[in-house]
């Protein structure tokens, strides 16, 4: 399912949080945004599912556009849309099975011993098949940052999602777990067909999962392009320093014009 973002504006009070953004990610993408803290990229990703209603703009998901809809449609739409937010967002007082089980009863009516082979699934989709029956005992809080990721993921494929939106998949991990969330959100994109979008400011991550980047800083997309194309433009090491928000703003030299570096 594609997503086709136009002119997109977001405002905090009288400040242009972002300016006029487009970005189109084609079925089956997976597009990566980068920026350091504070440029928007969570509320660029909560108005993709209609979480957030952009000050002007237009969102469209496969056919439908998103900033024109009713809270039903929007139900409806966030089913095909999963957000897996930064700090995971489990309900603690639930097993890690039954947060799962969650997902899967709510959205698309599963019961009994389909409910439970659906869980068992979304487990194994993630790596934790092992763990089937701690799963039934065990609360998140018991789980690593990284288990927890893991089941925040297999709880949004849950919902047997179209398009995944990642915020910040691996702010708070060690360096093992967030080669191992980054590779399972490659392997989900690949495998199942998804359009993903990830809004990160972790570099290594961009480049190793991408097939596209777009870096935001100052309200708009600096650069858009491949992560090779990022890597040659940024040698002098230009792009960490955006990213760490030395060239924020109006000082910042776009690197390319927006949305133009790189297509063809
Ligand atoms: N309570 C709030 N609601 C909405 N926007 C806010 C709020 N507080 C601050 N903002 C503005 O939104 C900007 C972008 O926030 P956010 O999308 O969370 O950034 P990022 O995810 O890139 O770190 C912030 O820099 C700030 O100007
Ligand atoms: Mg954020």
């Amino acid at each position: 399912m594609k997503l086709e973002v136009e002119g997109l504006t977001v405002r905090f009070g009288p400040r242009v949080v972002l300016d006029r953004i487009d970005l189109a990610v084609p079925s089956g993408g997976l597009h990566v945004i980068l920026g350091g803290s504070g440029v928007g990229k969570s509320r660029l990703l909560r108005c993709l599912n209609g979480l957030e209603r952009p000050a002007a703009g237009t969102v469209r998901v496969g056919e439908r556009e998103v900033t024109s809809m009713g809270e039903r449609e929007l139900e409806e739409l966030r089913q095909d849309v999963g957000y897996v937010f930064q700090h995971s967002a489990l309900f603690d007082s639930m097993s890690v099975f039954d947060n799962i089980a969650w997902a899967a009863r709510e959205h698309r009516g599963l019961r009994g011993a389909d409910l439970r082979e659906e869980v068992v699934r979304c487990l194994a989709r993630v790596g934790l098949q092992t763990f089937v029956e701690s799963m039934e005992r065990l609360a998140p809080a018991a789980l690593s940052g990284g288990e927890r990721k893991r089941v925040a993921l297999a709880r949004a494929m849950a919902l047997a999602p179209r398009v995944l939106l990642h915020d910040e998949p691996t702010a708070g991990l060690d360096p093992a777990s967030s080669r191992l969330v980054g590779d399972l959100i490659g392997a989900l994109n690949k495998d199942e067909g998804l359009t993903s979008v990830v809004v990160t400011h972790d570099l290594d991550l961009a480049m190793r999962l991408a097939h596209r980047i777009s870096l935001l800083a100052g309200g708009r997309f600096v650069f858009e392009g491949t992560a090779g194309q990022l890597r040659e433009r940024s040698a002098g090491g230009e792009v960490r320093r955006y990213l760490e928000g030395e060239r924020a703003d109006e000082d910042a030299e776009p690197l390319a014009s927006p949305l133009t570096a790189g297509q063809e």
